[in-house]
């Protein structure tokens, strides 16, 4: 059998993490002049780290090398300013270097004694995002994977309070034998707030759909009489057109049906950070739980979700796990308030961001990419395209005549690899998702980006 080398490790450390660092550094530096998407050749080259499990490991300089030279090709340039699909936003210089450092660090952020200094940056960020986004003082939250996991988080806190308000126990009970809960969401809520109501045991196809208007948006007049225990699920960011509902008239009647008032705002929810934006989240603070990302908007790596609960102690009764070895010390125990144990230290990221950023800069930020994705949407126009959605936010939604045509026109868009846009049916149009969320995106990029794309539907005309 063989044997550690902790001789030879330590002593590559060092040119390890300095080599590490260089390519990195190189890889950023090269993102601009490179293709959105990676060459097929670069993707089949991949080819190469499908072997067998060594029997004898390589050397981890070598290994570093390997995964540089044939993956970094591979990868698509989302972290570049001209990508702009999904919502995926780009890692702003200080997230990357925080995260190295904190790479280093390894810290388990569960529980303070593991790690106080996690915790101490977790609960500052917390802080720092609750007065961002104008929600009450001393609600509470953890950080999860993403916008999947936050809404589970807050949709399982959500259930077994409004089962408590009913007399039942679900967190030690479960679903059977309860109360059924009503549960209300949008025509156009995300999918993925119906993998957590699943998730969460509500079932992803069994809540009542609300009747949205032409930008996606619930439309505040016959909402139904719910019967409790309930919950209703809003939105702030339509994932196609930017829009929120209108959340006063809705936090208004939900409350008079006593029902718990959820907010998905993966991306949405950032538009509260900005002064000229948040007018369109107005009435967002009098839900119970808001689910976002920072991985989005905030441009942090991945991955970075955030649940924020009101009631601390909702969220606590669901996520709490109690061992005699685990040595809760603190009020705010981070693995009692996110359903993972063990978890990277993701507020101090976000505390490293918001820190850099201030409160000015994020909304710079959010704002940049608003009036970026005005300026698409104007250059597409300019040029006899179509844009469907109301740009309100960061999101174009474009349609270039027939469905073939749309479909053709992305394909050669993507394959042109100047930008990159995806695909998506919103309201039965087949139409181009144009997503605006990194910090290095400028106006030249837009520009060159528009010059690509309407290119790219002139040469489908002819
Ligand atoms: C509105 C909305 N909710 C939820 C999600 C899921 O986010 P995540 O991929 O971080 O889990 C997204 C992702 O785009 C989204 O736009």
């Amino acid at each position: 059998m063989g044997e550690i080398d902790v001789p030879g490790m330590l002593a590559s450390r060092d040119t390890l993490l300095a080599s590490a660092a260089e390519r990195a550094r190189a890889y950023l530096a090269a993102i601009d002049a490179r293709r959105v998407p990676p060459t097929a050749e670069a993707v089949a080259a991949l080819d190469q780290f499908d072997v067998p499990l060594p029997e004898r490991g390589l050397d981890p300089g070598r290994t570093l090398a390997l995964l540089d030279d044939v993956g970094s090709p591979a990868t698509v340039a989302t972290n570049g300013p001209r990508y702009f699909g999904f919502v995926n936003g780009g890692a702003l210089p200080i997230a990357v270097a925080t995260s190295w450092v904190l790479a280093a660090w390894d810290q388990n952020a569960a529980l303070r004694i593991m790690s106080p200094v996690a915790a101490r940056f977790e609960a500052v960020a917390l802080r720092w995002l609750t007065e961002l986004f104008g929600l009450p003082a001393g609600i509470t939250g953890g950080f999860v994977t993403g916008a999947t996991m936050a809404n589970a988080t807050c949709l399982a806190a959500a259930r077994d309070a409004v089962l408590s308000s009913a007399g039942w126990d679900a967190a030690a009970h479960g679903l059977v034998g309860a109360p059924p809960i009503e549960v209300v969401v949008s025509a156009e809520s995300h999918t993925t707030v119906h993998k957590a109501l699943g998730l969460v045991g509500l079932g992803r196809d069994r809540a009542t759909r609300l009747a949205v208007d032409r930008q996606g948006r619930v439309c505040p007049t016959g909402l139904p009489s719910l019967r409790r225990p309930a919950i209703v699920c809003l939105q702030a960011g339509n994932v196609n057109s930017g829009a929120s509902d209108p959340f006063v008239p809705l936090v208004e009647w939900a409350r008079q049906q006593g029902a718990w008032i959820h907010v998905d705002g993966a991306f949405g929810l950032w538009a509260a950070a900005s002064p000229k934006l948040a007018r369109q989240v107005t009435g967002i603070d009098g839900a119970d739980s808001w689910a976002t990302d920072a991985h989005k908007w905030l441009n942090t790596t991945y991955d970075c979700g955030i649940a924020l609960v009101r009631d601390p102690d909702a969220l606590r009764s669901s996520m709490r796990a109690q061992a005699a070895y685990l040595v809760a010390e603190a009020d705010h125990e981070t693995m009692e308030f996110t359903p993972q144990s063990s978890q990277r230290a993701r507020g101090a990221e976000v505390w490293s961001v918001l820190a850099t950023l201030g409160r000015d800069g994020v909304a710079a930020l959010v704002e940049q990419s608003c009036a970026l994705a005005g300026r698409f949407a104007k250059g597409l126009t300019a040029a006899g395209i179509r844009v469907l959605n109301d740009v309100t936010l960061n999101q174009v939604v474009v349609d270039f005549g027939d469905p073939d045509r749309t479909d053709a026109v992305i394909a050669a868009v993507q394959e042109d690899g100047t930008c990159w846009c995806g695909p998506t049916t919103w309201q039965g149009h087949r139409a181009m998702r144009i997503s605006l969320s990194c910090w290095a995106t400028t106006a030249n990029d837009v520009d060159l980006s528009v010059a690509a794309v309407v290119h790219c539907a002139s040469q489908r005309r002819a």
